[in-house]
């Protein structure tokens, strides 16, 4: 859960994406990450959550300032038609953030070179002399026992030695404090495989961090405020975005949002993200964030993902295929928070057809057909409840409290399981008490209404249930039950009370044709 209401009662969580390099375009593993915020995110707003979601790119550093001269453009005009791309990529998924940060936008340059000033006034920023190995890909030094083959473990290339003059921040110094406060929260990094691995790394003394760049070497960032002949380390700029974005709204909900933090990101950035930015926040005296959440990578037909294989997903292709709410679907079932995952275009097909086309698809069509067939769209008084009307509200109560608790625990795919679940219940409350026979006699007519109302209320539910997951498919149920969107807020109305006699619902419409393979 996020972190506790604050005095004034309202609750709070600010979630962020990594800033994505401006280096490549956006694709299936950049997309999952801003999903899951996105679905987080949904998910706490839905329940009266003041959040906040930040995403957007990272733009500084050699790796870009190559990628712009390869491609024969100036690093900060390179950097803004990328950046576009990621932005209109995000916009037309409809995902629902906050503010797109560049590490070029001015709030953040201005914010970096405050906090590199006050941790230098501090005496936590020095000069030294420091020769090692350098991954340009990483934009980091490695230690020779880091290396795999005297490669570097990610790229597979050997890294370049270089020796020069810089400033280092004096990480080492937090290495206590660092440890004492992952025993203080053993969920500060979770899952707790990610958790480990950090404390495997923090067994070693920990190094201070280089932070600059001479500007012989790199232009290409931003200006060490005490030395102009200086640029500053890619990530000493990069992480801080998360702090500029919340220093922007003002010292109210700053001090509100800073502590609900929960970064998201991929195993691949869990050093920078687990070990240099909380020693950066000791240093600069701020709190740290509330969770740092390690998801890990998505493969394609059990490869990696890459231009020269040729298999790089595409979001909006995807999209373009089969729907935004389908491939959202898709990402978030088949994947386990912080386990790597598959992508499979034949198990997307599969999984669209039977959880979005037979279980909910037909749920919806099935119980509004049969609501105009016999009552002209009217909703007709619930009457007494039977035992098997009960069971349906209990399934729907018991998937309710199932998503909360492993939203909670991030475990997303199982919040998806539960909603379906309670949806198939529906379904087969539907074949158990046979609207379609009953309907034949007179006699029982006023059952039928009973069970469609049942069933009105199921649809109502599956649909504030998997807003946060699959919000167009959502909204599109609301709309066909003929409620303001309102009826999507939790809690909402308790089960019977959402449709006044007489309500007349629409007639359905197809939300998600079957694929044929
Ligand atoms: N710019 C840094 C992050 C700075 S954050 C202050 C960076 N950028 S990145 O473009 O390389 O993005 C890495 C992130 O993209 C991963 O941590 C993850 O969120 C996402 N993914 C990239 N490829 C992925 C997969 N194949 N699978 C899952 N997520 C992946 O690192």
């Amino acid at each position: 859960m996020p972190a506790d209401a604050t005095a004034t009662g309202v609750r709070h969580l600010y979630v962020t994406t990594p800033l994505y390099y401006v280096n490549g375009e956006p694709h299936l593993g950049s997309a999952y990450t801003i999903l899951i915020c996105d679905t987080v995110a949904r998910f706490y707003r839905q329940r009266g959550y003041d959040t906040y979601f930040l995403t957007g790119t990272d733009e500084h550093g050699d790796k870009i300032a190559e990628a712009a001269a390869a491609a024969g453009e100036e690093p900060k005009a390179y950097a803004d038609r990328i950046s576009a791309i990621f932005r209109s990529t995000w916009e037309q998924s409809g995902l629902a953030y906050d503010r797109f940060i560049r590490t070029t936008d001015a709030d953040h340059i201005r914010t970096v070179q405050e906090i590199l000033q006050q941790v230098y006034d501090a005496g936590d920023i020095y000069f030294g002399s420091y020769g090692g190995l350098y991954c340009k890909g990483c934009e980091r030094f490695y230690t020779e026992k880091e290396l795999v083959d005297g490669k570097c473990p990610d790229h597979r290339t050997t890294p370049d030695f270089i020796a020069e003059d810089n400033y280092f921040f004096r990480m080492g110094k937090y290495q206590e404090r660092l440890l004492t406060a992952l025993a203080a929260k053993p969920d500060l990094v979770r899952p707790e495989r990610y958790r480990n691995e950090v404390l495997a790394m923090l067994r070693e003394p920990l190094e201070d961090l280089c932070i600059s760049r001479p500007k012989s070497r790199l232009t290409w960032g931003i200006e060490m405020p005490f030395d102009d002949r200086f640029v500053t380390y890619v990530w000493f700029d990069a992480l801080i975005n998360y702090v500029t974005a919340v220093r922007s709204l003002g010292r109210e909900r700053c001090d509100a949002l800073w502590p609900a933090a929960q970064h998201f990101i991929a195993k691949d950035i869990l050093k920078p993200h687990a070990i240099y930015w909380p020693t950066m926040l000791m240093a600069a005296g701020l709190p740290l964030y509330d969770h740092l959440n390690v998801h890990g990578y998505w493969t394609v037909d059990g490869q990696k993902m890459s231009k020269s294989l040729g298999n790089v997903v595409r979001p909006l292709d995807m999209q373009a295929k089969y729907g935004r709410d389908a491939f959202r679907y898709v990402l978030l079932r088949e994947s386990v928070f912080g386990l790597d995952a598959d992508f499979r275009e034949d198990a997307l097909v599969t999984r669209i057809n039977a959880d979005l086309a037979n279980n909910v698809g037909n749920l919806v069509s099935r119980t509004l057909s049969m609501q105009h067939k016999y009552f002209a769209g009217a909703v007709q008084p619930l009457g007494e409840q039977r035992p098997e009307d009960a069971a349906l509200a209990a399934a729907f109560a018991a998937a309710a409290r199932e998503v909360d608790a492993q939203v909670a625990e991030l475990m997303l795919s199982r919040a998806l399981e539960a909603i379906f679940r309670a949806a198939d219940h529906a379904n087969k409350y539907i074949v158990e008490t046979a609207p379609f026979t009953l309907a034949r006699d007179p006699a029982t007519k006023p059952r039928v209404g009973a069970i469609l109302h049942n069933l009105l209320e199921a649809l109502r539910s599956t649909a504030q249930l998997a807003a946060p997951f699959i919000p167009e498919t959502a909204t599109r149920i609301v709309e066909l039950l003929n409620l303001p969107a309102d009826a999507l807020r939790v809690p909402g109305a308790a089960w019977g009370t959402a449709f006044p006699a007489g309500h007349v619902v629409r007639k359905p419409v197809p939300l998600f044709p079957r694929i044929e393979a």
